[in-house]
């Protein structure tokens, strides 16, 4: 039904119709006009101009129809209204755009006006890095443990770092708390002629910044700390010295992730878990490997950390065989922990050379994303929590 006391169509729903729904007047799916918040037909609101002036709606003293004032919920339109200044209603609201394949294409070459909107993938993955840069109260102290050895825990602990720093705007560090010559730096940065050592050393000279700094080494926007490198001296990686060096390390980082080196009793192990706030157990799909991880859950549990367990994220390093029952292994640790992430068999972790994040599969690159947003949505997003 057309209504002649309406303005020219062109120029108010070009200038203003934006302003009622916070969306473009595009032709997207998924776009609601106020028409069909009305349950009236899109447009038939505003018909071909009938007669009236354009924008007469602002001139008229009298204002907007008496049906449109009498409309709860809806935003003023008078003189009133316009005068006052919202910079947010002078931005056109855009949803996401389709960020690959046909939904592209078709948005590309339509100069955006068949946007089919962006796909589950893509809001998925949105969704994954909402959950990644959490926000985070204070410091978080994660756990990378494993009671075997050689089942990937320093490839997730450096992955995780990455993944994180690469993400998040706070200080994130990777540390390294083996106590045999552990390979954290190596696979990082390379670079390990500063370590833990030096930097207990040196603790009560560790004031600022620019001081901590010169203890550690940038993998991106990850900063990597070392393990002593001499496996004699190792031992000496005591339980009070970890607790000193979080202690300084925790004035200046947000997130810091320990790589535990292997097994569950040697003494910087014990600090580690002292102040974890959460909990990475690496495992492997496979009868003993997540044999392993089930048992470094029944471990902490005889030692009084039910709280980390049921917290905790299991990671499950490789492809599982034809043999191997995947969703009863994701089932025994879905119900025990917090979180189940399977991480790929990956060529370029293969090489047990430095990690390039630029040369993963995507695969591996999603799944330690979905493990950083695993880690960061137990956040903390107030002191005390
Ligand atoms: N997802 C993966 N795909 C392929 N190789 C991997 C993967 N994760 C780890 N590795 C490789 O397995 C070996 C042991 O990993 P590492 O992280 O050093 O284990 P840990 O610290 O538990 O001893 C390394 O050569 C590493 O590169
Ligand atoms: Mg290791």
């Amino acid at each position: 039904m057309a209504r002649h006391d309406e303005p020219d169509p062109a120029t108010w729903w070009e200038r203003y119709g934006h302003r009622l729904h916070g969306e473009p007047t595009g032709s997207g799916e998924g776009e609601t006009t106020v028409a069909e918040h009305e349950g009236r037909e899109p447009r038939a609101a505003y018909p071909q101009r009938q007669g009236g002036e354009a924008g007469a709606w602002f001139t008229d003293p009298s204002g907007p129809p008496a049906a449109e004032r009498a409309e709860p919920g809806r935003r003023p339109s008078g003189p009133a209204h316009l005068r006052a200044f919202d910079p947010d209603s002078l931005v056109r609201a855009r949803g996401p755009v389709p960020d690959r394949g046909w939904r592209r294409i078709l948005h590309t070459a339509t100069l955006g006006r068949i946007d089919p909107g962006p796909s589950a993938a893509q809001l998925a993955a949105q969704d994954r890095l909402a959950r990644v840069r959490s926000h985070l109260a204070g410091t978080h102290r994660v756990a990378v443990t494993s009671l075997k050895g050689g089942v990937g825990k320093t490839t997730v602990t450096a992955c995780l770092g990455l993944a994180l720093a690469e993400h998040r705007g706070d200080r994130i560090l990777a540390l390294d708390a083996n106590p045999d010559a552990g390979t954290l730096a190596d696979r990082l940065t390379g670079q390990s002629d500063r370590t833990v050592r030096d930097l207990l050393d040196d603790l009560d000279a560790i004031d600022s910044w620019t001081a901590v700094s010169r203890y550690t080494s940038l993998a991106g926007r990850l900063q990597v700390l070392a393990s002593e490198q001499d496996p004699a001296a190792g031992e000496a990686f005591t339980r009070d010295e970890y607790l000193r060096a979080d202690e300084v390390l925790a004035r200046f980082f947000s997130v810091m992730i320990t790589d535990s080196g292997t097994g569950m009793v040697h003494s910087a192990m014990a600090g580690t878990l002292d102040v974890a706030d959460s909990l990475v157990v690496v495992g492997a799909p496979t009868v003993d490997g997540a044999g392993r991880a089930s048992k470094t859950l029944d471990w902490l549990v005889a030692h009084g950390r039910e709280r980390l367990v049921s917290d905790a994220v299991v990671v499950l390093v490789g492809r599982a065989g034809r043999e191997i029952d995947a969703p009863a292994l994701r089932e025994h640790f879905g119900g025990r922990c917090r979180a189940v992430v399977e991480v790929p068999h990956d060529p370029h972790l293969a090489t047990g050379g430095r990690i390039d994040p630029g040369r993963l599969r995507p695969a591996t690159r999603d799944a330690f994303l979905e493990l950083a947003a695993a880690v960061a949505e137990a956040f903390p997003a107030r002191v005390g929590r």
